[in-house]
């Protein structure tokens, strides 16, 4: 049967209407929510975010800062990326509560490596617990005996480098690093008879995280299947440890002791094996490769650049004079300078370039007058490689300079919080900072009492392509080993007041 066209007619007109409807509602839908979004870095659609952020996040982040300011997103596939970065732009990201700006989402690939039972796998109450236990085990008292073995430990490994030769300064501070930690972290049970073993299960803990962990932490790879292998053998390990210790009422001064100790204040309950290890593999994966890494760039620093190298021999001198041989917590901390030539390191080579959060609630930031909308369920990040070589915040910032940070100069404080986040900063600034300092001043305190050292070859490259990022290959260090005196320090480097 053929419809009159009158019926005809009328449908064509109720489909347009149903269409133009259909065409504002979707327009409603699809149209930004905020109108002060940050500007967006331009890119092919789709893969063009992740194809310049593969190409190294930081490069992109700076180019992306001079041209867009310090303020913009990036899409990377599905995922929207707001950098804030800055001072005057990164406060709420510091300073946020965890509903608002959480770690979780974006650190979640930690969670095989450390446990189903610690940090970024358990809900935030018992996480801040955890980082309760974490600052009793690192609190000044504890840390006066840690300084005391790392003394020993420095002296005893630099004492096998015999009276001259070469070496590669940067894997050997990694290795006394390592021994440090098992001693200070582990206890002294690991250090003394189990160190091959753990060593080794923690290198393929450490070889477990590669970049495509971040993304899929549980993929069938040969890398994970070790990884978990290795986390389950550690906590056999420790839990019998833990349970020797207990019975033999023996306590040591260690972090692992610490551990054992805590009990949660919500329901008085004491850890259990799986949380001990999983808060130790925490604290050797948060200090370990930061603080080596650290101590190597340190390390070429006062390899190129006499004047520092006088005025940390000069202030050797000066704490010698006052003490005699003796080091220990409170010697090492009168050593303001070479804190200063760390501090610096860390301004000019962060080894955590990027710090991320994900935001649960809207916030806004305002950038020289103009206010941005930074939408709930974008990831956010800052990085301390842009902050510390702000030119707004740090005179000549490429030029090492450890007396930026000298009292009457300042320049971090002078531009306000959050101008030098190498350890982070706010809710989650480092636990850990104290023991990085005191562990790599005890390292270049021995070092510089006892040898001279030149670099073989030139200043090393930055390798960006790593999750922790260093130096490119070994640094090479010449060293002849003699007691320090006034004769070796080159006075005519030195300013007047030092001498
Ligand atoms: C030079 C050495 C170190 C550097 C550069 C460093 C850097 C950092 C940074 C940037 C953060 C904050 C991460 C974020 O906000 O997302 C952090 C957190 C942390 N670090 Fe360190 N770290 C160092 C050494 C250590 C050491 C030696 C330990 C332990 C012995 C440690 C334990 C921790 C812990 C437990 C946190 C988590 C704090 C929290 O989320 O509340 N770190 N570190």
């Amino acid at each position: 049967m053929e419809l009159p066209d009158v019926f005809a007619a009328n449908q064509a007109t109720l489909l347009g209407v149903l269409l133009a409807g259909a065409l504002i509602f979707l327009g409603l839908m699809l149209r930004p929510k905020h109108k002060n979004l940050p500007p967006k870095v331009r890119t092919i659609p789709i893969i063009g975010g992740l194809l310049k952020f593969l190409k190294g996040p930081i490069q992109m982040a700076r180019d992306e800062y001079e041209k867009l300011g310090p303020v913009f997103t990036c899409k990377v596939l599905t995922r929207n990326i707001t950098f804030l970065l800055g001072p005057e732009v990164s406060e709420h990201f510091f300073k946020a509560p965890e509903s608002e700006m959480s770690q979780k989402e974006v650190y979640k690939f930690n969670v095989p490596t450390f446990g189903p039972e610690v940090v970024f796998a358990v809900d935030y109450p018992i996480r801040v617990e955890q980082y309760r236990f974490f600052m009793e085990a690192l609190k000044v008292s504890k840390l006066k005996g840690y300084v005391d073995a790392m003394v020993e430990e420095a002296e005893a490994f630099t004492s096998k480098w015999g009276d001259e030769g070469v070496i590669d300064i940067k894997a050997e501070l990694e290795h006394l690093i390592i021994l440090t930690a098992s001693r200070c972290l582990l206890g002294v049970e690991v250090r003394k008879h189990l160190f091959g073993e753990v060593s080794q299960l923690i290198y393929d803990l450490d070889q477990g995280m590669v970049p495509i962990s971040v993304l899929f932490p549980y993929l069938p790879i040969a890398v994970h299947r070790k990884r978990d292998a290795a986390r389950k053998r550690l906590e056999e390990i420790f839990g019998g440890i833990i349970e020797k210790r207990k019975k033999s009422g023996i306590e040591e001064n260690d972090m692992l002791q610490s551990f054992i100790d805590s009990k949660y204040k919500s329901d008085g309950r004491p850890t259990t094996h799986g949380e001990v290890t999983g808060l130790l593999i925490a604290a050797l994966f948060g200090g370990q490769h930061t603080s080596s890494i650290t101590s190597a760039w340190l390390g070429a620093y006062l390899m190129t650049q006499p004047k520092v190298l006088a005025l940390a021999q000069q202030e050797q001198l000066k704490i010698m004079e006052k003490h005699g041989e003796t080091l220990n917590h409170d010697v090492i901390c009168e050593m303001n300078y070479l804190a200063r030539a760390m501090k610096e390191t860390l301004r000019m080579h962060p080894p955590l370039v990027m710090l991320l959060r994900y935001s649960h609630k809207d916030f806004d930031v305002e950038v020289r007058g103009k206010k941005y909308t930074i939408p709930k369920g974008h990831v956010t990040a800052v990085s301390p490689s842009i902050a510390g070589r702000l030119p707004t915040v740090y005179s000549n910032p490429d030029s090492f300079d450890p007396d930026r940070f000298k009292p009457g100069r300042e320049e971090d404080k002078k531009a306000g919080t959050y101008s030098f986040i190498p350890f982070g900063g706010g809710r989650h600034g480092c636990l850990g900072e104290t023991f990085a300092y005191m562990q790599i001043r005890t390292i270049y305190s021995v070092i510089l009492r006892n040898f001279d050292f030149e670099i073989v070859g030139s200043f090393p490259e930055t390798e960006w392509n790593a999750l922790v990022v260093g130096p490119v290959g070994p640094i090479q260090m010449k060293y002849r080993r003699r007691k320090l005196t006034q004769a070796d320090v080159c006075a005519d480097l030195l300013p007047e007041s030092t001498v």
